[in-house]
């Protein structure tokens, strides 16, 4: 029998903790906010997120994370196994989310990303939400999502995830079809969404022709719209209502990616499966609608 009382502090030893004591107002604010996010404890091939001041029991014994833990921290259960403590990053938000609808993969979330520069300020509509891994990408950018879920269930355990991530305050996870809202979406009379419009709008259902189509009302000009699909007819429908609803710069990407391995006896793309994910098609809002002149000459001197 071990003697150690299990609802006792554990130790925990790391510069951060001991440095924030003597620090000044920045670094003592800095401490205190990374000090409410949650934080990913970490030995082997085991990794658990935890909050600070949760209690987790496991196999190498009770866990008790205090509440001003700090990355680089270690923290011992009560049968003294150690745990090194790390900060949650967006990777961490795909293996540890609990999983509903199918998540994005970190690649395509990369090129979601990349292709509409969602970042800080920026107002995003997404749906469906399913897992909630790229609301929480476009949240960590600094961008205040707003992401509809049509499956109650799956909506609850979004809002979850959402809390365990520390993103609660810039995703709101609302119930509903995406659809039946965009009437008001569009008019104002939704009290969330922007007046000015959204800057970017991320779809990933199998009726985002139908909010494409919309999309020229919905987003701000110069904002985006991405819309992922599985197989090349839904991706080709996408397009098409994009580009009637008037947006420009309309592509659609396939995202492959091949991981390599360096053997011994040399190096190539791993033999596991490379796997299809969907096809990516990314449209624009026009600058300035009302100056489009289908008449309008080109300039390059035809
Ligand atoms: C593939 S999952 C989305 C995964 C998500 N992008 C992620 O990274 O976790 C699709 C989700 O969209 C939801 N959905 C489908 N059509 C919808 C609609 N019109 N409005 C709201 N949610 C919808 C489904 O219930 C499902 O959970």
């Amino acid at each position: 029998m071990n003697d150690t009382d299990p609802t006792a502090d554990p130790p925990t030893t790391g510069a951060d903790a001991t440095e924030a004591d003597g620090a000044g107002d920045a670094d003592a604010a800095d401490a205190t906010e990374a000090a409410r996010s949650p934080v990913l404890l970490v030995r082997e091939n085991r990794e658990y997120l935890l909050q600070p001041g949760e209690r987790m029991e496991t196999d190498l014994g009770i866990l008790r994370v205090p509440e001003d833990v700090q990355p680089g921290d270690t923290v011992e259960t009560h049968l003294e196994t150690a745990f090194v403590v790390r900060r949650l990053r967006g990777p961490d938000l795909f293996h540890h989310f609990e999983r509903t609808g199918a998540p994005m993969v970190p690649r395509d979330i990369g090129l979601v990303l990349g292709e509409t520069g969602a970042s800080t300020g920026d107002r995003v509509l997404d749906a469906g939400t399913g897992t909630g891994v790229l609301a929480a990408y476009l949240a960590r950018t600094g961008a205040e999502v707003l992401t509809y879920e049509q499956d109650p269930e799956f909506a609850d355990v979004a809002r979850e995830n959402m809390a365990m991530a520390g993103i609660a305050d810039a995703v709101e996870v609302r119930t509903g079809d995406v659809t039946d809202d965009l009437d008001a979406l569009v008019d104002g009379s939704d009290d969330v969404a922007p007046a000015r419009g959204f800057d970017v709008i991320t779809l990933d259902t199998a009726d985002a022709p139908t909010v494409a189509a919309r999309a020229d009302e919905l987003l701000v000009p110069g904002g985006y719209l991405a819309m992922y699909v599985p197989f090349v007819e839904g991706s080709r429908e996408a397009a098409l209502a994009a580009e009637e609803a008037g947006l420009v710069d309309v592509t659609t990407h396939e995202t492959i990616q091949r991981e390599f391995s360096y053997g011994e006896r040399g190096s190539r793309p791993d033999t596991a499966p490379v796997g299809h994910t969907g096809f990516l098609t990314v449209a624009r809002a026009p600058d300035a609608p009302n100056l489009v002149d289908d008449s309008t000459e080109t300039t390059d001197g035809d």
